[in-house]
């Protein structure tokens, strides 16, 4: 299936509705080109110092947390449907003694601008440079988040990530059930 370069915000609302189902495959690498997957539940796409940004938020526990500190470039890929059982394979071992491209079936291809790979059975695809992070600051958040998100501490990294590369592939709007650029509307 060929992938054809999208505008970051075309597969918006897909991409979100994703995130929320099975979570998002964030790619990243080692200096050395080892690439690891890990999912993710929280994050957003937004227009941030006039670039297109996606944020994601990445605990210090996780092997994927040294990968963004060594080479702070990332893919985020979204799966369709079928990729449900992987994602959640994705978000449950780690990388440092797993291998999870392969235990979960999923295949490479080569990021177009920047190092870590995308990953070929995703439908979508943003390719990401880190242009700021910091971590979540535990005295300036809600108590009620506080005691919900981090019981034991672990307060994530937030990585603002600049996209230089959106594409998709080109059934992706039906390969995600919903027409591409479709905003759903907040409601009970
Ligand atoms: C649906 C889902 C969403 C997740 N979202 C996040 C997230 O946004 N941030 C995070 O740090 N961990 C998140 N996790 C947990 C990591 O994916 C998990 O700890 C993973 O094993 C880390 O892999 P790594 O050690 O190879 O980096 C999520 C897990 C699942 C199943």
């Amino acid at each position: 299936m060929a992938k054809k370069t999208i505008r970051y915000s075309d597969y918006f609302a897909q991409t979100m509705e994703r995130m929320r189902q099975d979570g998002l495959l964030l790619v990243t690498a080692d200096a050395a080109g080892k690439p690891n997957v890990m999912t993710i539940g929280w994050g957003a796409i937004g227009s941030i110092w006039g670039r297109p940004t996606f944020i994601v938020l990445v605990r210090p526990s996780r092997y994927t947390y040294s990968r963004l500190e060594e080479l702070g470039e990332f893919t985020v890929n979204v799966p369709p449907r079928e990729l449900a059982a992987a994602a959640n394979l994705c978000g449950t071992v780690s990388g440092r003694d797993h291998d999870k491209f392969q235990e979960a079936g999923l295949s490479l291809i080569p990021g177009r601008q920047v190092r870590p790979p995308a990953i070929a059975e995703c439908v979508v695809h943003y390719e990401c440079r880190t242009l700021h992070r910091n971590d979540v600051a535990a005295e300036a958040l809600v108590q009620a988040v506080r005691d919900d998100c981090y019981p034991s501490g672990d307060f994530h990294r937030v990585y603002f990530g600049e996209i230089v590369a959106a594409y998709a592939d080109e059934d992706a709007a039906r390969r995600l059930h919903e027409p591409a650029g479709a905003l759903r509307t907040m409601g009970p």
